[in-house]
């Protein structure tokens, strides 16, 4: 069988890995000692803004792929994923009231709190993204082509901030193995699937590498 595009496992293995580091150096932290915690608490904040973005992401590019043909998956993710948002906030308050704590017996016993309720956020997530990685790739797969899943990703490259920067380069090579059909179809098919500011910036950014290309093949030809 041929190796389909996955949409969900790089981001939760990067995920996984930020989630050891952060628990490995969560339970070495010296509490009396402000410069050690202030910088997990940096990293734990950073890290939890990423995920808040990582489920918003899948709330515009993944789940209204799916609700079509699961429903109640969709509403259970949705679910988890207000269910995190509490536990995040749980986690940074606890965090706060860490840094504020006025002796370091009292800093102890909260950051005791803060490793426990750091491992059961590390739980919850852990099965959170098994589950989504175990349902939504089937459904994904089953329903759509690679070339759906490549529109997808190509919008998703456009649109997110931390990706702009390379999206152009992606775009280009996404392309380069694409024919015109082809590409017209994706335009539709993000068109048809996602917002539509969303698809007002990648076709933009299409366009602009579309125009590139033929004016790099009219040269080659002249050539
Ligand atoms: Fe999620
Ligand atoms: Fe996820």
């Amino acid at each position: 069988m041929n190796k389909r595009l996955d949409l969900l496992s790089t981001p939760h293995q990067e995920q996984r890995s930020r989630i050891y580091d952060l628990g490995k150096q969560l339970g070495t932290i010296e509490y009396s000692n402000t410069e050690n915690f202030l910088d997990f608490k940096q990293k734990l904040e950073n890290f939890i803004k990423e995920l808040k973005q990582h489920s918003l992401n899948e709330g515009v590019f993944i789940m209204p792929l799916i609700k079509p043909f699961d429903k109640e998956t969709v509403e259970l993710f949705e679910i988890e994923h207000s269910l995190s948002e509490r536990r995040f906030h749980e986690l940074l308050s606890l965090a706060d009231k860490i840094e504020n704590a006025d002796n370091p017996e009292q800093k102890k016993e909260l950051g005791l709190q803060l490793y426990r309720l750091f491992n059961l956020m590390v739980g919850e997530y852990l099965v959170h993204i098994f589950q989504e990685e175990n349902t939504i790739l089937d459904t994904l797969w089953k329903n759509y082509s690679d070339l759906d899943l490549t529109s997808i990703l190509v919008a998703f490259k456009c649109w997110a901030p931390h990706e702009r920067a390379m999206a152009p380069l992606f775009v280009k090579s996404t392309l380069a193995n694409l024919s015109a059909q082809q590409i017209d179809y994706m335009l539709q098919f993000i068109q048809s699937h996602l917002p539509n500011d969303i698809y007002t910036l990648v076709a933009h950014c299409v366009q602009q590498q579309r125009g590139e290309q033929n004016l790099t093949r009219n040269l080659t030809r002249r050539g």
